[in-house]
């Protein structure tokens, strides 16, 4: 089936933190992707600002720049590019003072009719001002949204302060907290998966799922984000997030519809199963790692504390956890986390192991019977496997084979993934909050993750070292095999 494009309505969409890293490469490509597929109506705008005194002309050449650096060439035609450019505009202000304000106002105002979207691609100590000035400028009215990123806090209480300093200017239904692998295709494919079909609900349950095995892992550094990255570490920076994120769409009740609530109120319900781990647990359940120097991406590659230019760190680039989940679909079944920067390679993949088959009537000849897996894997090669044991063909006997029915997706569609930004900012413009996580998610988020990190701190124990291009400390590995189980290599 071919895929479709349908226009949204007009908006004026302001960037803040316009020349910023995400700025540039998430939002301006995104936004000249969907303007080249004929989605952004003629007068859709946007404006970008930030501290930076610049034209809009400058702005321009700014995001031309940007996008080029982005956008794989074969994508980037001159003249769609040109009429993406003309629709930006700039303002410089400074987010902390009225400087600049009016200008703004002027701006928006001139989208009549328009929906306003305001993104704050800032540090998120600018959310709570940033939202009071576009409140007292008289700027939300009934089509306003605002949109945030993570990190949300760095733990339950300075996020609900954020949650709170957002929430005098903006009611809940105006806001959109944006988890970008919420906006990914695949994940997108895990809830057609597990709702449009018939055959796996059946089985999706403590009675034939052995274990689940959520692996996002990177192969690169923290690259130019040390700063950051030193203050939050992987439970933060991945897990809190992006990795529970996940968690809840595989172990979620099915919802009632695709409405933002139906499928929100049964990720927050297993938010709030999730057995707490705490000093008593935290070792048995948990590891943390930090990388050495060594070798990734065919290279040899410096370690974290001299990326960091520092000569001590207790950040965590790595973690694994064992979680499980206090329900009667899950209860018993382990849901092992691993993420980590400078893995050997970047793949993220959700691996859902069946129970092995109760009694094998094939002779010792046959071969080990594996169990069956179902792999979702999100990338970098997106795509779905179910492993199935099959008879070797031809004569010699019954040979039992593991093999994959394999569907991947770039094959099988031959169309080009969208990135998760492209529909996750034009389902801000929709109104559409499904994709996006409601302030008490992200509560019971770092209210289970709090825990976790205050048993690290109270333990006095530095992260394990791991060297650059494996998979972590081998207490990872320790962590899992002490169930009777393994890691599955991705990339299988
Ligand atoms: C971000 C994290 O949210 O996700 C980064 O802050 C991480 O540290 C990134 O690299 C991973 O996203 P993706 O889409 O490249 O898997």
């Amino acid at each position: 089936m071919a895929s479709r494009v349908i226009p949204v309505s007009p908006f004026t969409l302001v960037i803040f933190g316009a020349t910023g890293d995400l700025s540039q490469r998430k939002l301006l490509p995104a936004l000249f992707h969907r303007c080249v597929a004929g989605q952004l109506p003629e007068d859709a705008r946007i404006i970008g600002t930030s501290r930076r005194a610049m034209s809009a002309e400058e702005f321009q050449a700014f995001a031309r720049k940007a996008i080029a650096e982005h956008v794989p060439s074969k994508d980037l035609a001159e003249d769609g590019l040109g009429r993406f450019l003309e629709r930006l505009d700039y303002v410089s202000l400074d987010a902390g003072s009225d400087e600049g304000w009016p200008d703004l106002v002027d701006c928006v105002k001139r989208g009549e009719g328009h929906i306003r979207v305001f993104y704050l691609a800032t540090a998120p100590d600018l959310f709570g001002p940033i939202s009071e000035r576009i409140g007292t400028h008289g700027l939300v009215d009934q089509q306003t949204r605002v949109v945030v990123e993570k990190p949300i806090g760095k733990d339950l209480a300075s996020a609900r302060a954020v949650n709170d300093a957002i929430g005098r200017v903006f009611p809940e239904e105006s806001v959109y907290r944006i988890d970008h692998y919420l906006g990914k295709e695949t994940v997108q494919n895990l809830m057609a998966l597990r709702f449009a079909n018939a055959l796996f609900e059946p089985v999706w349950n403590a009675a034939h799922v052995d274990h689940v095995q959520i692996t996002v892992a990177e192969s690169l550094g923290v690259e130019g984000r040390a700063g950051y990255y030193d203050t939050a570490g992987a439970m933060r920076d991945m897990v809190q997030n992006h990795m529970l994120q996940l968690l809840c769409l595989v172990a979620m009740e099915p919802p009632t519809s695709t409405a933002a609530d139906a499928v929100r109120d049964e990720k927050l319900k297993v938010l709030q199963s999730l057995v707490p781990i705490d000093g008593r647990t935290a070792t048995a359940a948990t590891v943390r790692g930090q990388y050495r120097a060594g070798a990734s991406a065919g290279g040899a590659v410096p370690g974290y504390l001299d990326e960091l230019g520092a000569s001590t760190s207790r950040t965590e680039t790595f973690v694994s956890v064992k979680a499980e989940i206090a329900n009667w679909r899950w209860a018993g079944v382990p849901f092992y986390l691993r993420t980590g920067k400078r893995l050997p390679s970047r793949v993220s993949e959700i691996v859902v192991a069946f129970r092995r088959i109760p009694h094998s009537m094939f002779d010792g000849e046959a071969g080990t019977i594996e169990n069956n897996r179902l792999v979702i894997r999100l990338q970098p090669d997106e795509g779905v496997k179910l492993w199935l044991m099959i008879k070797d063909p031809g004569p010699g006997g019954m040979r039992l084979h593991n093999v994959p029915l394999d569907m991947s997706f770039a094959e099988a569609f031959g169309v080009r993934n969208p990135d998760a930004y492209e529909r996750l900012i034009l389902d801000v413009v929709r109104g559409n909050q499904t994709l996006f996580m409601r302030r008490d998610e992200v509560e019971a988020a770092w209210t289970w993750i709090d825990p976790i990190i205050e048993a690290w701190q109270n333990s006095g124990e530095a992260p394990k070292p791991y060297t650059a291009g494996t998979w972590g400390p081998s207490a990872s590995i320790a962590l899992i095999e002490r169930d009777g189980r393994t890691w599955y290599d991705s990339g299988d």
